[in-house]
């Protein structure tokens, strides 16, 4: 992060498993391209996976791949500030400052929460309610201009902007205030089984969803298996969701306009356009797939790239948090 004229990004994705082509498509792939344009800084946000219950065992593998799996997807590690969000243990710390300084209604009124707490009603932790407090630290300490997020998390980056405001009236101008980023092409990806609902990792049906590490086989007979509507033109048009799902889907791995889409198959019926779009996104994450495999086999660079991102990130959001600590009145810390 050393060009200061450049704005500043911070985004996360929490290790609950293989990103799935939605993640792909709808977050990282865009994280790659603003690396040309921005200081990156892209975080493994496993704190935030902790507000739901995990097996541990599990939970560090998947934190480790959902890491190799970021630099797979092409972020660059000596270029974007690329860390795992608990070796970084700032982010606690100004959590803990920041919750002093959110409301408990503000914090009920999360649509999150409540959806969360409705689905884990047997676990509704203290960690899932206080969850934006440590999101607002994530993105505050590094002093972001702007955050890519879904619609999933407008909600959360508001209450940043509101707790963050709040701090700078009181204290004076301590914390930039983010703005949430709009990709330009930010596609949403649907389930392949009911194309209305957002494609999730978290679906029972594993038919509903592509992992980026799926063979080529399994995205291709997934992709056959997508459903659709009953007539057989493949046009972009309201209603068609499972259509209008799979050309969004073909464009973004082929660069295709809908148009072109729809000339390449006109008169073909779904049957051919199901399988070019499965081989066309097999094509695309081939690559991601073996850098995945070459990175997984290579820990101890990996463990070198988590290291070294964590020293970086802990040195640049130390200035923040001793900042933040000086102004509410808590004494100089000494300890070597
Ligand atoms: N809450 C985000 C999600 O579930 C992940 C996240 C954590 C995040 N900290 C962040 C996203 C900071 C953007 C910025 O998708």
């Amino acid at each position: 992060m050393s060009e200061q004229t450049k704005k500043i990004i911070f985004s996360g994705i929490q290790p609950t498993g293989v990103f799935t082509l939605g993640n792909y498509i709808g977050a990282v792939r865009n994280w790659v391209t603003l690396q040309e344009e921005y200081n990156c800084a892209y975080s493994i946000v496993d704190m935030h996976a902790l507000t739901v219950r995990q097996d541990p065992q599990k939970f560090r593998q998947q934190s480790l791949e959902s890491f190799a799996l970021l630099l797979a997807c092409g972020i660059n590690p000596d270029k974007s500030l690329t860390f795992i969000q608990s070796h970084v243990r700032t982010h606690a710390e100004l959590s803990w400052i920041l919750s002093c300084y959110t409301q408990f209604g503000e914090l009920s009124r999360m649509t999150q929460f409540k959806d969360k707490s409705a689905k884990h009603a047997d676990n509704v932790n203290v960690g899932l309610f206080t969850y934006p407090a440590l999101m607002a630290a994530d993105i505050l300490l590094y002093k972001t201009d702007l955050v890519p997020v879904g619609a999933d998390q407008k909600q959360h980056l508001e209450l940043s902007r509101d707790i963050a405001t709040r701090f700078n009236n009181l204290y004076g101008n301590v914390f930039t205030i983010p703005e949430p980023y709009i990709p330009k092409i930010g596609a949403k990806v649907m389930s392949l089984a009911d194309p209305t609902k957002k494609m999730s990792k978290s679906d029972d049906n594993v038919n509903a969803f592509i992992s980026i590490l799926d063979k080529p086989e399994v995205i291709v007979k997934k992709f056959k298996r997508a459903v659709t509507d009953s007539d057989m033109e493949v046009v972009y048009r309201e209603g068609k969701d499972g259509i209008n799902n799979l050309m969004t889907i073909y464009s973004t791995v082929t660069g295709k306009s809908f148009d072109e889409i729809e000339n390449e198959f006109s008169g073909k019926g779904y049957g051919v356009f199901k399988t070019a779009v499965g081989e066309a996104v097999a094509d695309h994450l081939g690559p991601v797939r073996e850098n995945f495999e070459r990175l997984m086999n290579d820990k101890a660079y990996l463990q070198e790239c988590y290291t070294k991102g964590a020293q970086k990130a802990l040195q640049f959001s130390t200035r923040t948090l001793d900042k933040v600590k000086h102004k509410v009145g808590l004494v100089k810390n000494e300890v070597k």
